[in-house]
């Protein structure tokens, strides 16, 4: 069977040989942060910006980055290379993380002297298909019941599962989640909707994580007239807009066809999707050529 080769503290393994100990405080405490980073056609999308995400998560954690932007990238291109390609597709992501390492005692307060645990990990990305893409999902609205920091990216994400399993559970692929009143996110993953013709996702701050892709979309939408507002939004606005997506790095972006059980709009993928999901995916055959980054 292919064995995947990751990154443990240092050392390059077969997956089935990489083990961290028990009192690691990422298996304990979920004490951790972590990223996502795909690749297509071995070019990695938006490090600095994935790398800039994963300081500001360590800067809230209080937790020292243990490796320079440099090393993140050497470890990241090495096991690209060490993991050749599997399937049809040469779309792979790189999953890493770092936790508050292995303390002598289970005990919240942080230890006097900290090693952290650094993993990561290559995964093969499914290519996604437009046409699949186009016939959309459906979604439900949550309460969000997750704690006051959503702008870090933890991998203590036991809210964020219940709240997708709950939308599983209702036959939907994704939670919105609504805040307050207002709409933040997705269980894993931003939220755009189309509302009075006007493209719309909440604006950055403790309540959503800060998507590479949101922002990616928003840049791609300013540089191809697409106009958008990043302002808060309700429920009930969601309610009523022509056009809901999610996007994320490993679904990109995503229709919503059915909200709460009732077809968003025409219960069709909209003309603005349509139009962006074009520009992203240009964006990515001009990122696989090395014409961006
Ligand atoms: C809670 C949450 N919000 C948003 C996102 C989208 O972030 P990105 O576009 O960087 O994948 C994710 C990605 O997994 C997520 O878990």
């Amino acid at each position: 069977m292919y064995m995947s080769i990751v990154y443990l503290n240092g050392e390059y393994l077969p997956l089935d040989q990489a083990k961290i100990s028990v009192l690691d405080r990422g298996f304990l405490f979920a004490d951790g942060v972590y990223e996502v980073i795909p690749a297509y056609g071995g070019r990695l999308l938006r490090m600095q910006e994935h790398m800039q995400r994963l300081q500001n998560s360590l800067d809230a954690i209080r937790l020292e980055n243990p490796l320079s932007n440099e090393q993140w990238l050497e470890i990241t291109e090495k096991l690209l290379a060490d993991n050749p390609n599997t399937g049809p597709g040469e779309d792979k992501y790189v999953y890493l993380q770092v936790t508050r390492g292995v303390a002598a005692k289970r005990n919240h307060g942080f230890p006097d002297e900290v090693n952290q645990t650094v993993f990561m990990m290559v995964s093969e990305m499914v290519p996604v298909d437009k046409e699949e893409l186009r016939s959309g999902v459906a979604a439900i609205t949550l309460d969000d019941i997750r704690w006051k920091a959503c702008n870090v990216k933890s991998i203590s994400l036991l809210g964020n599962i219940l709240l997708r399993q709950q939308a599983h559970d209702n036959e939907a692929a994704e939670a919105i989640l609504i805040n307050d009143g207002l709409v933040t996110e997705g269980a894993a993953s931003n939220v755009f909707a189309v509302i009075n013709g006007m493209l719309v996702t909440a604006p950055t701050g403790s309540r959503l994580l800060p998507g590479i892709t949101r922002d990616l979309i928003i840049e791609l939408a300013a540089e191809n007239g697409v106009a958008y507002e990043e302002r808060d939004f309700t429920e009930e606005e969601l309610l009523s807009a022509s056009e809901i997506w999610f996007s994320s790095s490993t679904k990109e972006i995503m229709p919503v066809v059915l909200l709460n059980g009732k077809p968003v709009a025409n219960g069709q993928s909209g003309p603005i999707w349509e139009k962006m999901i074009d520009i992203y995916q240009a964006y990515k055959v001009k990122l696989r050529s090395g014409e961006s980054s």
